[in-house]
């Protein structure tokens, strides 16, 4: 059986003007050989230009973030099918900013991955413990149950990943030990198996936190890991593209 791909996401954040859309086309060429599927996940106000400037290249549009209803008075919000309308292909739920930042609940992510699902967007669904939960030995622990209470049994028969994401090393330039990441995505494999059977075995499984292209071939080639979500370092695409020459 030959390995699914890896994925490489960028995840641009609040990060972005209309003059970065040439950052992203400067991706989209050097990304053109790449043996990892590529996304970039910009700000949605850029989604429909960059959709339409990548179009027919190598990288996929994503968004940030989608509300679990379709339409309706939601001051602000945007819906998952807004984003495939505007050109997405995927969308990253539950980042440890949106969990900690808007009070999201996996419950509330788990509703969200359903919209995402309606609207045909693959979601990309984060985890991650805090430093504390890491310090009391709790990490283990606390990222399966995310896993467990934020994807909804609906996934099963459709494309996804898992990003995990420990929050302490979010924009901080630490990172966990290898064997520490190795063991967090062993963990999360057994519990998607156990959740969704054997297919489960395909589904990427994203390290993200601190990933760069000093690090990305250490991270990128240990065990259970199937790609990676890139903060900061998707910005430039001198960088992203150097990651994703690693995988
Ligand atoms: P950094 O790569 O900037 O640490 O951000 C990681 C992240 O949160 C990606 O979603």
């Amino acid at each position: 059986m030959t390995a699914p791909q890896p994925l490489i996401a960028g995840n641009w954040k609040m990060n972005g003007l209309s003059d970065s859309l040439t950052e992203a086309e400067a991706i989209a060429e050097g990304a053109a050989q790449a043996k990892a599927r590529v996304a970039i996940c910009p700000p949605a106000l850029l989604i429909p230009e960059m959709s339409r400037r990548l179009a027919g290249s190598k990288v996929a549009v994503g968004g940030q973030d989608a509300h679990w209803e379709d339409a309706g008075a939601h001051t602000g919000d945007i819906s998952a099918p807004m984003l495939a309308d505007a050109g997405a292909r995927m969308v990253i739920l539950g980042h440890s900013e949106r969990r900690s930042g808007h009070c999201e609940t996996d419950h509330v992510v788990a509703d969200k991955v359903r919209a995402s699902l309606r609207a045909g967007l693959e979601p990309i669904v984060c985890v991650g413990e805090s430093l504390e939960e890491r310090k009391s030995g709790r990490a283990l622990a606390v990222v399966t149950g995310q896993v467990r209470g934020s994807l909804p049994a609906e996934l099963a028969g459709h494309a996804f990943a898992v990003a995990y994401e420990p929050c302490w090393a979010i924009g901080t330039g630490l990172t966990p030990t290898t064997a520490e990441i190795e063991e967090m995505h062993r963990a999360i494999r057994a519990t998607l198996v156990e959740m969704f059977g054997a297919t489960a075995e395909d589904v990427p499984i994203l390290y993200g936190g601190s990933v760069k292209p000093s690090n990305a071939a250490e991270i990128l080639h240990a065990a259970e890991v199937g790609g990676a979500l890139v903060g900061g370092a998707s910005l430039k695409a001198r960088d992203f593209l150097a990651i994703v020459q690693a995988a």
